[in-house]
């Protein structure tokens, strides 16, 4: 593992996940424009569908904390494949936090980096409805022809 703090703080949240039904463990760092990082780990439910994924609870206490401007994320699980963000968690990264660098991490020191505009390409959003509200994602993307 690299010696990045954002790294690390992925890494250290992934044991502290409540996934008794998958047993698949994640942790997740996210990186606020002024350099502090919020972690999350995924949390599972019993009525399956309202667990929560460990991207969107880093981003989501980063929302809480009144963080709105954000760098990077990093997601670590142990697995062979390393383990790229859910479609659901694309979405909400994508509102919020704009085209940020999203790395994928896992035990063997395995990592790669993706922009999340490339992850999510043709993502409906706030302008799609005319709407300028905004997250980061506004204006990132090139317009659609
Ligand atoms: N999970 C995450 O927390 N993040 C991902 O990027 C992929 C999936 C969680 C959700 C659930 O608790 C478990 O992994 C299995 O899907």
């Amino acid at each position: 593992m690299s010696a990045d703090p954002l790294f690390i703080a992925a890494a250290a949240v992934k044991n502290k996940a409540h996934a008794p039904f998958s047993g698949f463990k994640v942790g997740a760092a996210v990186q606020a424009s002024d350099g502090i990082i919020y972690t999350g780990c995924n949390v599972e439910c019993a009525s399956y569908g309202l667990t929560i994924c460990a991207e969107r609870v880093a981003v989501c206490k980063a929302i809480s904390e009144g963080s709105r401007k954000f760098a990077r994320i990093a997601v670590y699980a142990e697995t062979e494949e390393l383990t790229p963000p859910c479609g659901a968690c694309r979405q909400l990264l994508w509102e919020l936090c704009g085209d940020i660098e999203v790395y994928l991490l896992n035990h063997k020191k395995q990592m790669v980096c993706y922009k999340l505009g490339d992850l999510i390409p043709l993502a409906f959003e706030a302008k799609t409805m005319g709407k300028s509200i905004g997250g980061g994602s506004t204006g990132n993307r090139p317009a659609i022809k």
